[in-house]
């Protein structure tokens, strides 16, 4: 007998449309995350402290696993955290363990921060034997060297980038008279490049600073970059701290930076990002909202009319790192929660894209809406 091929798909095809029907809903509610938002253009990091990789802080760590796919650690591989006394007997490595096995577990681009700064260095580093004077320049290489050495190569092919030197230049442009300056010189910078790339010659390294908008401070850091590239030191890649304000930088500054960097022909990443509601700023708007703020002694936070203005901004930025998606690897925001934020400092800052109870602000939706196309 002759089936008809109707009646034989009917109940197929129905069963699959019913299938389609049941299934799309549930998938268009599925909340939306930074990480798949901008899976297409750059990576999404956040600077993770230790009660969340260690998962002390259980909604802050499922919030990080959730939303990003790079981790930086906010503190625990800074050189006061991870050696903080001499010699190899000196280093505290748990904490930078745990941190890697984090990003690890969790399938993420782990960053390093940070090897050679100025801040958060220990005294001893930087002293003679005497506990006094300063050390020669051989023995800080020496000690340099080591450090990098030892921490760059314990995590080798871990931690895919490292943040080699953070913070050399002052506003005017030129080199901060940090002690690695006035006890090595010059090049203290391509030396510690160079160290870092004999430790992990697959590693980016980075250069990191902040206020790299404004034109003086770039230009310096523009002539820097060339200088090291010129000697053949392994920079591949320039980090924009991005501690920025609501109207400071400009768009239009913002956009020179990006591409004045990626002209140079290393990867531009986005390291520390946040919006300071609190800081001084011309615009009279962000003046009455400090004023607000102050009147309670930043105890209650900022009133709810910020929100907006944070959404805007934090828009009108992730348009201009898309307009770069070339040229930018990475977007990393300095904390997981208003509550984690280095910015608060006593005061009640907001400024991130989740607030302290962990639940996404207006701002966030306005970073998933930008990578709309
Ligand atoms: C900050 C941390 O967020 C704080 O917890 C710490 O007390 C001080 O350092 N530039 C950097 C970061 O490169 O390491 C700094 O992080 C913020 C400024």
């Amino acid at each position: 007998m002759k089936f008809p091929f109707s009646a034989f798909c009917f109940p197929f095809l129905a069963a699959l449309l019913l299938a389609g029907c049941t299934t799309r809903p549930e998938q268009e509610v599925k909340p939306a995350t930074l990480k798949d938002a901008f899976k297409h253009d750059f990576l999404i990091g956040v600077a993770v402290n230790q009660r969340q990789f260690t998962g002390a802080d259980t909604n802050g760590a499922a919030l990080v696993r959730r939303q990003f796919n790079s981790i930086s650690p906010e503190n625990v591989l800074k050189w006061e955290a991870i050696q903080p006394r001499p010699g190899a007997g000196g280093y505290n490595f748990a904490p930078g363990d745990r941190y890697v096995e984090f990003g690890e577990t969790n399938g993420m681009y782990i960053i390093g921060h940070t090897l050679v700064w100025h801040s958060q260095t220990p005294a001893w580093v930087f002293l003679a034997a005497d506990g006094t004077n300063y050390c020669d320049r051989e023995t800080l290489l020496k000690r340099m060297r080591d450090h990098i050495q030892t921490v760059v190569g314990r995590y080798k092919g871990r931690i895919k980038c490292w943040d080699v030197v953070n913070e050399a230049l002052q506003d005017n442009g030129e080199l901060r008279p940090s002690p690695w300056l006035k006890i090595i010189g010059e090049d203290y910078i391509a030396k510690a490049f160079q160290y870092a790339h004999e430790a992990d010659p697959d590693a980016v390294l980075r250069y990191n600073d902040y206020s790299l908008e404004n034109e003086t401070k770039r230009k310096g850091a523009i002539a820097l970059i060339k200088k090291l590239q010129a000697g053949g030191v392994p920079v591949t890649a320039v980090g924009l701290q991005d501690h920025v304000k609501l109207d400071w930088p400009t768009i239009e500054q913002e956009d020179a930076t990006i591409s004045d960097f990626a002209r140079l022909g290393v990867k531009v990443m986005i390291t520390e990002l946040d919006v300071d509601l609190l800081s001084r700023s011309r615009s009279a708007d962000i003046a009455e909202v400090r004023k607000q703020a102050a009147s309670n002694n930043f105890t209650n936070g900022l009133p709810d009319t910020v929100q907006p203005a944070l959404a805007k901004r934090y828009a009108d930025l992730f348009s201009v790192f898309l307009k770069h998606r070339h040229d930018i690897t990475l977007v990393t925001f300095w904390g997981v929660t208003d509550g984690d934020s280095w910015l608060n400092r006593g005061r009640l800052n907001q400024p991130l894209l989740f607030d302290r109870q962990w639940q996404p602000k207006p701002a966030f939706d306005a970073v998933i809406q930008s990578a709309q196309p």
